[in-house]
């Protein structure tokens, strides 16, 4: 239970907090992975642990089926499916991204889940349409808006900062920064939630993967959205969590210029985490975090000798989107030995 809200517990936790020695040594910096791509759900990830929460209010609403929307290459619509699948009940993702377009792997994924793809030309209208049709077929739906962030989505990540804090703590790092990405918002601020909620000393500092409003303002764009989500949630839970604009510690300056991009630099944080600890991270998400890591202790902006926790939030599957796939084809060429038969 937690600011009133029950879950249903689909996930083994705690997640490992990993000491990612090999990195420290090369980097001079202390660095650690909380893994949540290890949760344990159709290949993981940080929708997950939202989606505890939403199960247990959909279950409870008497819902026969969860519907949500994203882009073509949604982990949150994949993850929303997977549950779905396991207990027991229908599911749909409806995208306004274009058909025939780019097929995801989290689409094959989708489809093996049976979760079935809607994809509507306008959100709006789109949206509506979708939910008459299963309405009509008898189903009692559940929406899961995009992301899974809005009032409940941050619960997951609150009790995750509190889980979190306890292993700092235990690690003998407990004024370490934590590291996560930012999407739609709910992660991020579920963690700052959770952090002042338990009186951590750990901070956070999120790295922001969606461009908001127009290049150049990215980050006043994002500050006033990350205040009006605080507030929205101020307001469902009918206190303050004192949330103030100095806690928003955050960086736009691994966007790229777009979302889900290709891009060589994140891509050879790709490579440096996957050869250095054997642990898989993605080219929308978490590359663009781990490189504000990386980046930060080369440059100096993270001090030498700082304890840094990276969150891993999963995303596997975006390795095999196409336009990412290409690259990473060219790219690995050279370990691929043809030899003569
Ligand atoms: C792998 C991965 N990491 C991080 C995020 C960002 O989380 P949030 O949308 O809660 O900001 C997402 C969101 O889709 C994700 O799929």
């Amino acid at each position: 239970m937690l600011f009133g809200h029950e879950k249903i517990e689909i996930l083994h936790l705690p997640t490992p907090l990993e000491h990612l020695e090999n990195v420290s040594k090369d980097l001079g910096i202390d660095v650690w992975c909380k893994r949540d791509d290890l949760t344990n759900l159709a290949t993981g990830g940080n929708k997950l642990r939202k989606l505890e929460y939403f199960l247990k209010d959909a279950l409870d609403q008497g819902a026969t089926m969860l519907i949500t929307e994203g882009g073509a290459q949604t982990n949150h619509g994949r993850l929303t499916a997977a549950v779905a699948s396991k207990y027991g009940l229908r599911s749909a993702i409806i995208t306004a991204d274009e058909y025939p377009g780019e097929i995801s792997a989290n689409l094959l994924l989708d489809g093996m889940l049976g979760c079935d793809v809607h994809f509507v030309k306008d959100m709006e209208s789109g949206r509506q349409k979708v939910i008459d049709k299963y309405t009509a077929e008898g189903e009692k739906v559940y929406y899961v808006p995009m992301g899974g962030s809005n009032e409940l989505g941050i619960l997951g990540y609150a009790e995750c900062a509190m889980e979190l804090d306890k292993q700092a703590r235990e690690a003998g790092i407990p004024e370490a920064v934590i590291y996560v990405t930012i999407g739609s918002m709910a992660t991020y601020v579920g963690l700052l939630i959770g952090l002042k909620e338990c009186g951590s000393k750990l901070r956070l500092v999120g790295v922001n993967v969606l461009p908001y409003g127009e290049a150049g303002r990215e980050d006043e764009e994002l500050l006033k959205a990350l205040e009006g989500y605080c507030e929205k949630i101020n307001k469902f839970y009918g206190r303050d969590f004192g949330i103030t604009r100095d806690d928003f510690i955050f960086t736009t300056a691994y966007i790229h210029g777009a979302y889900n991009n290709a891009v060589e630099e994140v891509r050879d944080v790709l490579y440096y985490l996957a050869r250095k600890e054997a642990i898989i991270i993605d080219p929308c998400y978490t590359g663009k975090t781990f490189e504000a890591i990386v980046d930060g202790a080369k440059k100096g902006a993270i001090p030498k000798g700082s304890h840094v926790i990276f969150m891993h939030t999963g995303g596997l599957p975006g390795i095999y989107t196409k336009h990412h796939r290409v690259e990473l084809e060219k790219e690995l060429m050279p370990y691929m030995h043809i030899e003569d038969h």
